[in-house]
């Protein structure tokens, strides 16, 4: 059985990440999608939030299971008897940090990475951008899922 995990901090998760983790699905037999409980940055949703967030836009993957880590990657992949580490690939500013994790993770854990290349209609899209714009009042509508739009509504109404 070969078993991958997607890990990320999805603060919040966007249409991206749900594109990558659809396709990615179809690639192993199980995907692990494993958000990151301190990801070293301060979280705008809780690890809750997060989570019950991708829970709700992947109820629809029977091979895809949302859980969550602390420390370090390998370990947690490990855990799950994971082989592989999923992560998407934007442009080419994505490289250098992506390069120097996966470098990293196969020399501490010995495990591979493999990377998908994001839908063109998401290659500008992050966590970070959705939240800028939503945090100014414009609109994220097409970015994330409906849910995650009103999830984001009710965080920055002030
Ligand atoms: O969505 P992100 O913020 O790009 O995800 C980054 C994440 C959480 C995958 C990365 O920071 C991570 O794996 N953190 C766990 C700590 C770890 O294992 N570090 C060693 C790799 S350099």
């Amino acid at each position: 059985m070969k078993i991958a995990v997607y890990p990320g901090s999805f603060d919040p998760v966007t249409n991206g990440h749900l594109d990558i983790i659809e396709r990615g699905a179809q690639l192993f037999d199980k995907l692990v999608v494993a958000v990151a409980k301190n990801p070293g940055k301060e979280p705008l949703f809780t690890l809750e939030e997060r989570i019950l967030m991708l829970e709700k836009s992947l109820s629809h993957l029977s091979n895809v299971e949302v859980s969550y880590f602390r420390g370090l990657l390998v370990d947690f992949a490990r855990a799950e008897q994971a082989s592989v580490i999923l992560r998407g690939l934007r442009a080419m500013s994505d490289f250098e940090y992506e390069f120097q994790m996966a470098s990293v993770n196969r020399k501490i854990g010995d495990i591979e990475t493999v990377f998908m290349m994001t839908a063109n209609e998401y290659a500008y899209l992050s966590s970070s951008a959705v939240k800028e714009v939503a945090s100014l009042g414009g609109c994220v509508k097409g970015f994330v899922p409906r849910h995650v739009l009103e999830m984001l509504i009710k965080k920055y109404k002030r």
